[in-house]
């Protein structure tokens, strides 16, 4: 019975988010959680739809699958697709894309297509597109490459990226995650919230995500250059845009302050959230079990991950 289980990363926006989508530098890295997809095929071939096992993404599971049919012009019957993760979903660190990234690279070896993470990056692409109609691609670059990443959309049709040949420095802090909750879509925030600011004044716009770009320019030659108190100082500004941009709440902005004033510094990763929390808040501070115990304070939850992890992987193929 054929069974094919691949996994993919998650993801932190070090800098450059909502910026990358109007054509601006991002820096992400890929994180040591990860999600996993298994397709199993069923004895008895069924006329259903494939899916099964899923409560939730329903439509974009169906949307994947439909877009490789298209492509490979196959029409798929006989599998079950499970899921399993530990990244958080809804929180800015990538679980939609992961979960794109392992189905594509799932669905390809299931048809017997060469594994060719390019691809399943571009496939991708066109199913993030779909789900949150500006996406720059940023996501499932990092996903399905892994690593520290400096990417640019430049046109639709032309998007670049650079594997960095180093790694976030041994000698920095330990970054804290904070997961402050979020209510919003991807979309919302990306077309709602940044788009119309965009729209209603373009200048002042244009002028934010030059600054944005300067920031993530600088934070890259920090992390190079093994600069912590840099990196941290970039950190603040860095929110500091973020907000002007409109993309984190009001009760994010106290918690972050509330870091900031002891000593740390931190900033919302991803799409952010205006309405409720803002996602996973990146944190760093001297001594990390401060940041913990702030998070406690505001029953957030909070944890640790190894950065610049592995992309998407073949985790196992039975033929
Ligand atoms: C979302 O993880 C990152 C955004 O910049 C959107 C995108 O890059 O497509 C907000």
């Amino acid at each position: 019975m054929k069974r094919v289980t691949v996994s993919a990363p998650g993801k932190l926006h070090l800098s450059g988010e909502h910026a990358v989508v109007h054509g601006k530098p991002a820096l992400v890295v890929a994180v040591g959680k990860r999600l996993y997809v298994t397709l199993t095929q069923n004895p008895e071939p069924r006329t259903q739809n494939p899916i099964v096992n899923l409560k939730t993404k329903k439509d974009y599971l169906s949307t994947i699958i439909h877009l490789i049919e298209k492509k490979y012009q196959v029409s798929f019957t006989d599998f079950s697709l499970e899921i399993t993760s530990d990244i958080p979903v809804g929180a800015g660190m990538g679980s939609s894309a992961a979960l794109v990234v392992a189905t594509i690279g799932a669905l390809i070896i299931y048809l017997g297509k060469p594994w060719n993470p390019q691809e399943i990056n571009e496939l991708a692409f066109q199913a993030e597109k779909f789900q949150h109609g500006n996406a720059s691609g940023s996501d499932p670059t990092v996903i399905t490459h892994g690593g520290l990443l400096w990417y640019r959309k430049e046109l639709e049709f032309l998007k670049t990226f650079w594997l960095l040949p180093f790694k976030i420095p041994k000698s920095f802090t330990p970054f804290v995650l904070v997961d402050t909750g979020r209510t919003e879509s991807t979309k919302d925030l990306v077309v709602g919230v940044v788009g119309k600011k965009k729209t209603q004044n373009p200048g002042a716009f244009e002028l934010l995500i030059a600054k944005i770009e300067q920031v993530t320019r600088t934070i890259t030659q920090a992390i190079h250059d093994e600069k912590e108190v840099d990196f941290r100082k970039l950190v603040t500004i860095n929110e500091r845009l973020l907000e002007q941009l409109g993309v984190v709440s009001n009760s994010t902005q106290k918690f972050i302050r509330d870091i900031e004033n002891s000593g740390g510094a931190a900033k919302i990763s991803g799409a952010g959230g205006v309405k409720t929390g803002s996602g996973i808040v990146l944190a760093v501070h001297d001594d990390p079990q401060k940041l913990m115990a702030l998070a406690k304070k505001y029953k957030h939850p909070s944890f640790q991950v190894t950065l610049g992890g592995e992309g998407v992987r073949r985790e196992q193929v039975v033929v």
